[in-house]
């Protein structure tokens, strides 16, 4: 049995499609236990991956298998509880996008995480997509990443229902658009001094800002461009790095290619990176990436990349450009 033990708090869909795959597949991990209000869903969850025990109250589950580290995913509107609790109790923490319900909620939970030497991480999976990171390595190979940009584009079937995520209880880009600016701020590496932008509700009735397009400029020079829309003609996850005379696309959910110097591309299926570390769509998609780190993290005792801290700042910019600068 592995020395790190790892409770996990809600067994709902996205935790089932990738997180509980993610986690029982690293041999140095024990998942001894995990917690739903709902005991079907804790019990199927708990059959499906072998885990040993099942609580319907997080606070017994914590104080009778006492973690070393939390998994809270569940919608942001539910985090404040179980987080707050968790991160006084000194326990290393793993939260999904958005990092809180405010960024009031993901400065406090920072506070907290600071106060009681907690390592955290929020699930921000496409800085570990394996593409990303080999093909930024490439790029910064011939020197810094200049210009950024991410297009996250999808298609909503009924335009006359609202965007709004959650029942409404966070606006798209928060909620959603979030991964793309993340991905924009990690892959330009500075911070941002400027933003421009164009925030709009295109064809849907009610308050929700579903057209989004934004210039930053970033404190070493280097520039983002977003564009995030739910009225696209597809769902498409791209990023775009420029190097000097290079340029590498990464769609983690199909191709991605890389091209120097008036070149031939060379493409490849994103799907084949890092193949040698898992196959399945966890790997390629980041999941079981971001736990790795997360864990070799607490291992090392070092803050992982997508700390509540770092959250902060994402979270600072989506507000930004929620503003329009
Ligand atoms: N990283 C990504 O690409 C990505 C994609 C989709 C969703 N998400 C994020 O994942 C989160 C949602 O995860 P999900 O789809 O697994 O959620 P879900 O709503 O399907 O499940 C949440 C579960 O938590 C349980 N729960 C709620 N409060 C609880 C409490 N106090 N104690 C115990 N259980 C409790 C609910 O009963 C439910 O089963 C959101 O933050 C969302 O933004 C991330």
């Amino acid at each position: 049995m592995s020395d790190m033990r790892v409770a996990f708090i809600g067994a709902g869909n996205l935790a089932n499609r990738y997180h509980y795959p993610s986690i029982t597949a690293l041999p140095d991990v024990d998942l001894a236990a995990l917690c739903d209000l709902v005991p079907q869903k804790a019990e199927a969850t708990a059959e499906r991956f072998g885990v040993p025990r099942t609580y319907g109250d997080y606070k017994q589950m914590l104080s009778e298998v006492d973690p070393q580290v939390v998994y809270i995913v569940m919608p942001p509107q539910f985090l404040f509880e179980p987080v707050t609790y968790a991160l006084k109790q000194g326990r290393h923490v793993f939260i999904e996008k958005p990092a809180g319900l405010t960024t009031y909620h993901s400065r406090l939970y920072a506070d907290l995480a600071e106060k009681h030497h907690c390592l955290t991480q929020v699930g921000f999976q496409r800085r570990h997509v394996p593409a990303m990171t080999a093909l930024r390595a490439r790029v910064e190979a011939r020197g810094p990443i200049h210009t950024v940009s991410l297009n996250f584009l999808k298609s909503t079937k009924d335009l006359s229902k609202h965007a709004g995520f959650f029942e409404g209880v966070v606006d798209p880009l928060t909620s959603d658009g979030i991964h793309a600016v993340d991905n924009l701020r990690w892959l330009a590496g500075g911070e941002a001094t400027r933003v421009v932008a164009d925030v709009s509700t295109r064809f849907a009735p009610g308050p929700f800002p579903n057209a989004i397009t934004a210039h930053i400029t970033f404190d070493n020079g280097a520039v983002g461009l977003l564009h995030y829309s739910l009225v696209t003609g597809r769902r498409i996850y791209r990023a775009e790095l420029h190097g000097p005379n290079v340029t590498a696309y990464v769609d983690p959910d199909r191709d991605s290619y890389i091209v120097a110097d008036d070149g031939e591309p060379e493409v490849f299926q994103t799907s084949e990176f890092g193949k040698d570390l898992g196959g399945q769509p966890e790997h390629w998609l980041g999941f079981w990436h971001e736990h790795r780190h997360f864990i070799d993290c607490i291992r090392e005792g070092r803050q992982p990349s997508s700390h509540f801290a770092d959250a902060v700042k994402t979270m600072e910019l989506v507000d930004r450009i929620l503003a329009g600068g």
